[in-house]
């Protein structure tokens, strides 16, 4: 199980690890864009790991591509529909509904 806490809401659950933040998000109502659908084809379900990067299974190649267009992106930016957690996380939603 791992920790996922949401800002700006504060939202915090506990979950399986393997779970996508995104899928995590949408399943407790959590804001947050996902216009292609969870298919790394846009980049509006953007978010900033605020603690525990490390604690995301490692972007691939697509994700890092999909990035690396962001303009606000951070050296903590990551898709929330491609990353998958394995213990605990603090997540900032950069684009909420
Ligand atoms: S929802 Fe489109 S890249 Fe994540």
């Amino acid at each position: 199980m791992a920790k996922v806490k949401f800002l700006p809401s504060g939202f915090e659950c506990e979950v399986k690890t393997g779970e996508s933040i995104l899928d995590i998000a949408l399943a407790n109502g959590v804001p947050i864009q996902h216009a292609c659908g969870g298919f790394c084809a846009c980049t509006t379900c953007h978010c900033e790991v605020v603690e525990g990067l490390s604690n995301l299974e490692a972007p691939d190649s697509d994700e890092l591509e999909r990035l690396s267009v962001l303009e606000n992106r951070t050296q903590n930016s990551r898709l929330g529909c491609q990353s998958k957690v394995k213990g605990d996380v603090v997540i900032r939603v950069v684009n909420q509904e």
